[in-house]
């Protein structure tokens, strides 16, 4: 599992099928839950399984106790203040200045890229993403510079905690390779976020900012009820949550393209209908229909939150298994949307699986990249809003092809993450007819 992990998950959930299994994991044995009716109760039944237990430990390091990814009154105080800038309404109020992010860097890619030298696409989509969660979400209360070192920490830590991940029972005090590194990143946020909420609690802003909402609320309590890291906490743990898996998705985007020109040919069709050759708007999005279904599809195939943990409050009857008291849960999108009972052909790329009449045939917890129940991703809105700019600003500009002819396979680590560099050449697409 610590050597070779995508390939074990593999075979494990080929073997498990719809059943739920036990792992020997040594003297760790959780179960592992992927038959959508399954998933289905664990999910909706957050009285009896809760997000805790040793697998959340190392994630806990960098977010602390106390913020949005725990349980209880903390996570319920933090999503009532976070909530009300993540419905779809208030995120659609900020399409067009997300829309204004991804043509400037659009317009700069095609700059850089007049050349014919192929792009690295991670970096320029974390310099996108993370831009737009500063300019929408923090209301530059963090600045540009600050975030490039952020990011570049949480790129550290994404690969040094998985060991960590990957044996949750070792105890803190046997050194891991990667935990000098964790160490490292924990400081450089808690340098960067101290001042900031330093300044920001003692002159509280109104603004719409996550920083501003954060520290209202923190005032407002007087350090009654909530917990003293938590403005903090979840102040870094928004952060990490909204972009390294973002980023990581749309970086599979293209590798997960490749061999399938029908479905290029169909996205440089849709996009050229719907901005007619003009600058991505934010108007355009309820038409991008095809774009999201892609979307979809990518996150099927390569859901970055790969797994994510419950652990059992009191035994429970789950199909015709007992699942015993305090032990852990593992939920996998990733095993669950390759379950042929769930998915037919289930490792092919097809995007005409997310039609609204198939989508609507299917079990609600088949497709579950986000979560469900009531920890369901709060960020689901902002990611499909930023994706389908992002890609239909690119479509709408170029004709993308990875630059390296080998197949791209993914590895984990804190997400799922495509093991190579993916390299894109930018050919410049000119739509027949488009002004
Ligand atoms: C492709 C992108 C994303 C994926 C695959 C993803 C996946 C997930 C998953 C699987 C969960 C559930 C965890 C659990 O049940 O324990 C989750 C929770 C969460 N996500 Fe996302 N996420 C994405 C993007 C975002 C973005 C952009 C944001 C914010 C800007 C965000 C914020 C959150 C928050 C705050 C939670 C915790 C919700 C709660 O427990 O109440 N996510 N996400």
């Amino acid at each position: 599992m610590v050597r070779e992990p995508v390939a074990t998950l593999d075979g494990i959930g080929k073997e498990a099928g719809d059943e739920i299994v036990q792992l020997n994991l040594g003297t760790f044995r959780p179960y592992l839950v992927t038959s959508p009716d399954h998933v289905q109760r664990v999910l909706t039944d957050s009285g009896r399984f809760v997000r805790a237990g040793v697998f959340w430990k190392p994630l806990r390091r960098l977010f602390g106790e106390g913020s949005i990814m725990s349980e209880g009154a903390t996570w319920s105080s933090s999503r009532r203040t976070l909530q009300p800038m993540f419905t779809p309404r208030y995120v659609g109020t900020l399409a067009d200045s997300m829309a204004d992010s991804v043509a400037e860097a659009v317009e700069e890619m095609s700059r850089r890229t007049a050349s014919g030298d192929p792009i690295d696409a991670a970096t320029e989509l974390t310099k996108l993403v993370s831009g737009i969660l500063i300019r929408d979400f923090f209301g530059d209360t963090i600045s540009m510079r600050d975030a490039d070192e952020l990011m570049a920490a949480l790129d550290t830590m994404a690969t040094a905690v998985v060991i960590r991940i990957m044996l949750p029972v070792m105890p803190d005090w046997v050194p891991l390779p990667g935990d000098a590194a964790l160490r490292r990143v924990v400081r450089t946020f808690d340098a960067l976020a101290a001042p900031l909420i330093r300044k920001y609690s003692v002159t509280p802003s109104q603004g719409d900012d996550i920083l501003s909402a954060l520290c209202r609320a923190w005032n407002q309590d007087g350090g009654r009820t909530l917990p003293k890291n938590w403005v903090r906490d979840n102040l870094v743990t928004m952060f990490a949550v909204g972009t390294e898996t973002a980023i990581m998705a749309l970086t599979w985007f293209w590798p997960a393209l490749a061999g399938h020109p029908e479905v290029i040919a169909k996205l440089h069709e849709e996009v050229t209908r719907v901005t007619g050759g003009d600058r991505i708007r934010g108007s355009h999005l309820p038409d991008l229909v095809y774009t999201k279904m892609v979307m979809q599809e990518v996150l099927r195939l390569y859901p970055t939150g790969w797994v994510f943990v419950r652990t059992v409050v009191e035994p429970t009857v789950v199909g015709d298994v007992t699942l015993k008291a305090g032990r852990s849960v593992i939920l996998s999108p990733y095993l669950t949307h390759r379950l042929e009972s769930a998915f037919e052909r289930p490792l092919v790329f097809d995007p005409e699986r997310f039609t609204p009449e198939r989508a609507r045939l299917r079990h609600k917890f088949a497709y579950m990249p986000f979560g469900g129940g009531q920890h369901q991703c709060m960020g689901m809105h902002v990611f499909y809003q930023e994706a389908m700019l992002i890609i239909a600003g690119i479509m709408s500009r170029f004709r993308p092809a990875l630059a390296d002819p080998a197949p791209v396979t993914p590895e984990v680590a804190v997400t799922l993450r495509p093991a190579q560099q993916v390299r894109l050449t930018l050919t410049p697409f000119e739509p027949q007819g488009a002004r």
